[in-house]
């Protein structure tokens, strides 16, 4: 799908969807005035900011700030990248893009959607397997994993057989495509096929976009290996694998945080507690490309490994792996040896809602660790860990954080923090550093340098204005502000604010959001907030000269350019001269009036 001709594509998939269809599909939209109006999706609200237009075929929420087409809406709903939204539209209503695929140097895709096909029956054959095995399900039951439940993973059964599943798909698909999925092995003398997975029930693993990739094969006794998982395929790479992603992804729209566990059992546990943001590896190490895919979901990431050592192991070289992609990490220590699957068990859900809340930071975590190696009532081990310690903390690359854990080690070794500080700091240790940070101003618009966004600062300043002392102003006021020639952006949302006046007395956001066109009301809503400090007296006279006078300067300009090239430069010239004269002009009244105040 890389290698195809995006720009095409993306405006071939617009042009044949409807981003009224698209939308409606997911929540309710209704009609109003010119556009369609909705409850956004995005965040939590009452009344609807959430409004779609048919004509510009984009959607917009004056709440939150969402805003796109038909692909951006999918990509923002179901957590997927351009791409996949492309294609996931294109699947959805039947929309061909063959055309887009590109040459023959480029890796061939289009067997995808069969080794999908075969994936998708292989999961549903599994599933119907249960009815045929009660041991199967008494499994489950004994695990606590209900029909819902089974239901929602897509678990099953691969029967104690040497080719079930071979029989039952070998009339609809070839070996050959059977064993390039991972579902068949060919025996060692090649006379023939038997099924990977026998024996065990089944996890299918299903990707963000829905589609059946692979599967994880538990024993239902103490055999071993304990999990099968289907080897490296053309559509199957662990490495780039979150278990449970599918589910997770669509839970994140309120908080982008995401639970990694180790287990299948631990995220099926999870989601069943109520924690439907949890995912995990698949009995592989955590990888930088799992961070990446993580990060395309979430902002901040819950480790939650296994208690053993084996789990601490894991956790600190993910807490390696992770940085530098992920800025918020925290760690879930269970204890006991636990993993979440049995926590739950024995503690339930409220009990791990207060260890998501107790997480620790990377740093504790990694301190927590080191600190269990030694005993830190004995004089030299204790400058021993201080040693190992200060160099986790100089690792941190930010200042305040180095501060806060320089205040904790000093609080609990009873060292002071000055000497912390100087091993930390080095070279760099200034006594006179202050702890903790000094506050950010607030964010006020200022004034910008360029004089293009200069002119569009003044202009929003006069429509701001014009809206916020409707009342106030004099009919001269009214009039320059309503006669000024504005730069095109301006001038219509200057002329939707005159017309709407005539018929309203007081401004209203939401009858704006409700009855203007798209791209009218994000611009006026836009100015309206961000020019919220501006409402001061200002003095509309020297607004419109500096404005005026800029407009000059712009034509000037152009007027300079015009002249290398024309064959009328003595027009040109004249024109030139005329605007210069004007600019004067307007300069000598700009300064009189100054004096005048
Ligand atoms: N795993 C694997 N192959 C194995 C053992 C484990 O691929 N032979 C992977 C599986 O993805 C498994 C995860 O590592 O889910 C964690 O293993 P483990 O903690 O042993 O299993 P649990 O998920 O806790 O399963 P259970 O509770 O059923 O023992
Ligand atoms: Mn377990």
């Amino acid at each position: 799908m890389s290698n195809r001709n995006e720009g095409n594509i993306f405006e071939y998939i617009l042009e044949h969807v409807n981003i009224i269809d698209v939308i409606s599909d997911y929540i309710t939209v209704e009609r109003s005035g010119k556009n369609a109006k909705a409850l956004c999706p995005f965040h939590n609200e009452k009344t609807p900011s959430f409004i779609v237009s048919e004509e510009k075929q984009l959607f917009h929420c004056f709440g939150c700030g969402a805003a796109g087409n038909a692909i951006s809406f999918i990509t923002q709903y179901e957590n997927l990248d351009s791409i996949d939204a492309v294609e996931f539209l294109a699947d959805k209503y039947r929309i061909d893009i063959s055309q887009f695929a590109k040459g023959a140097h480029q890796k061939n895709t289009s067997h995808y959607a069969r080794y999908y096909d075969i994936l998708r029956d292989a999961a549903i054959f599994y599933y119907k397997n249960l009815r045929l095995y009660p041991d199967a399900l008494a499994y489950f039951e004994k695990r606590d994993i209900h029909i819902d439940v089974i239901k929602q993973f897509g678990l099953g059964f691969a029967s104690d057989a040497w080719s079930d599943l071979l029989k039952a798909m070998a009339n609809k698909y070839s070996k050959s495509d059977l064993e390039k999925v991972g579902l068949i092995i060919e025996n060692k003398d090649k006379t023939n096929h038997y099924d990977r997975f026998r024996n065990r029930i089944m996890f299918p693993i299903i990707n963000p976009k829905g589609k059946v990739i692979g599967f994880g094969g538990r024993v239902m006794d103490d055999a071993l290996p304990k999990y099968l998982n289907s080897p490296e395929t053309e559509v199957f790479n662990k490495s780039q694998t979150l278990y449970g992603l599918n589910l997770a992804k669509n839970h994140l729209q309120d908080k982008r945080q995401l639970i990694i566990a180790e287990g299948y059992m631990d995220v099926i546990a999870l989601h069943t507690h109520g924690f439907t943001n949890a995912v995990a590896t698949l009995g592989t190490a955590l990888t930088t490309d799992h961070g990446r895919l993580m990060r395309r979901y979430a902002d901040e990431i819950i480790l939650c490994y296994d208690s053993d050592f084996a789990g601490q192991k894991a956790t600190l070289r993910s807490l390696d792996v992770l940085q530098g992609i992920i800025e918020k990490i925290r760690i879930i220590v269970l204890g006991e040896n636990m993993d979440p699957d049995d926590y739950l068990k024995k503690y339930g859900a409220d009990k791990f809602k207060e260890k998501i809340d107790q997480a620790i930071t990377a740093t504790e975590y990694r301190l927590n660790h080191l600190m269990q190696a030694y005993n830190l009532n004995d004089d030299q081990e204790k400058i021993d860990f201080l040693s190992k310690a200060v160099v986790i903390i100089a690792d941190l690359s930010n200042a305040f954080e180095k501060n806060l854990y320089i205040e904790k080690l000093s609080g609990l070794l009873d060292v002071s923090r000055e000497l912390i500080a100087k091993e930390v700091f080095k070279e760099n240790y200034n006594a006179n550093t202050q702890y903790g940070f000094h506050a950010k101003s607030k964010k006020v618009e200022s004034i910008p340098k360029i004089t293009s966004d200069k002119k569009r600062y003044l202009e929003k300043q006069l429509v701001m204005y014009y809206i916020h002392k409707h009342d106030a102003l004099t009919e001269d006021q009214k009039t320059l502000i309503q006669n000024f020639s504005y730069s095109d952006e301006l001038q219509s949302i200057i002329d939707y604010v005159v017309s709407y006046y005539e018929s309203h007395t007081e401004f209203s956001m939401q009858h704006i959001i409700e009855n203007a066109d798209l791209s009218i009301s994000t611009r006026l809503i836009d100015i309206v907030q961000s020019h919220l400090s501006v409402l001061d007296e200002i003095d509309i006279e020297l607004v419109m000269n500096n404005l005026q006078s800029i407009s000059l300067d712009e034509n000037i300009e152009y007027l300079m350019q015009q002249l290398q090239t024309s064959d009328q430069k003595q027009a040109i010239q004249q024109e030139i001269q005329k605007k210069r004269m004007e600019k004067q002009a307007l300069q000598l009244q700009m300064r009189r009036n100054k004096f005048k105040n």
